[in-house]
């Protein structure tokens, strides 16, 4: 009765994973659970998702072929582009279809950019390429695109990108405050990405010894038209979410993201902590921070899990 925060399917976002080249689903290790899809079983999982009220998805797709300008991202026939269509016409409306708006899963270097001639990220080069992306995934359905690239700007050129084409109604979910984390190893699995020469995302994500950087971040974002906010990663940034609450009235997200919920999946396997209760206590804890949308691995189960 007197609970002050209670978790909804209504909260979750999941995070599905598309493959240019599988014909079935294939299991990814370090993300038990969790699958690269095909084009059909991607269709089943959103159907199912659907049936569970999970109200929105985001799609992360696996070229067939990577270069260096990730150009499988803008491709109209690209592999998220055919999975939006797909999922349109099954689910109509019943589902928030998002796109993440990134290169790197397209780029045959692993960076969220194009490279300079010196081997680091052309910030201004790459804008151009996500304001293409941002119009392709519209022009297929997107209800929503999330740029995960941190680049300087990128709200603003997406922005300008999809209202020249007409998509003055689709909504930016800006990947606004994105720590360089350690606990993203198990998506790079996911999604095939090794980061060329050992490198790392330390130039354009943000360092975790950084809090107040964070509300910087969200604040340009928000100038920039984004219409939603998210923090990235959540349980180690808690006090972050709670910060941006604080300063801002749009709706905020907050990714609990791959390592985080293969920690609990591992520590539950070997029964040194009972993996649904941990579920339950740690995105509540991010919900009680001040999200309003979690995305999460655990969308399926915790749905199951609140209608029993
Ligand atoms: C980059 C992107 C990443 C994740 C989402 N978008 C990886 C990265 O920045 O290296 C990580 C999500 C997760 O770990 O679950 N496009």
């Amino acid at each position: 009765m007197v609970a002050e925060t209670r978790l909804s399917v209504d909260d979750l976002i999941a995070p599905l994973f598309v493959s240019e080249t599988l014909s079935s689903p294939r299991e990814i290790p370090s993300l038990p659970g969790v699958v690269q899809h095909s084009q059909d079983s991607l269709r089943a999982e959103v159907e199912r998702l659907a049936q569970l009220g999970v109200p929105a998805v985001i799609l992360f797709g696996l070229p067939a072929t990577k270069d260096a300008t990730g150009s499988g991202a803008s491709d109209p026939d690209g592999v998220v582009q055919v999975a939006l269509r797909n999922l349109r016409a099954d689910v109509g409306s019943d589902v928030v279809l998002i796109a993440d708006l990134c290169v790197d899963e397209y780029t045959d270097h692993g960076h969220c950019g194009v490279l300079s001639s010196k081997g680091s990220v052309d910030n201004d080069a790459t804008l151009d390429l996500y304001a293409d992306i941002a119009v392709a995934q519209a022009n297929a359905g997107a209800d929503i695109c999330a740029p995960s690239g941190m680049m300087d700007g990128q709200v603003l050129a997406i922005r300008e990108a999809l209202d020249d084409a007409g998509h003055i109604d689709t909504a930016i979910l800006a990947y606004a405050a994105k720590y360089a984390s350690s606990f993203y190893g198990p998506f790079r699995d996911a999604v095939e990405v090794a980061i060329a020469d050992g490198g790392d995302r330390k130039g354009y994500q943000q360092d975790y010894r950084n809090g107040r950087e964070a509300l910087d971040e969200i604040a340009f974002d928000l100038s920039e038209g984004a219409d939603m906010i998210m923090v990235k990663p959540a349980l180690a940034y808690l006090d972050i979410v709670a910060a941006a609450r604080a300063v801002t009235n749009v709706p905020l997200a907050a990714y609990h993201v791959s390592g985080e919920y293969a920690m609990v999946k591992a520590a539950a396997a070997n029964g040194w902590i009972d993996g649904d209760a941990a579920m339950f206590e740690i995105l509540t804890s991010i919900k009680r921070a001040g999200a309003d949308m979690i995305l999460t691995y655990f969308a399926a189960d915790l749905a199951k899990a609140l209608r029993s």
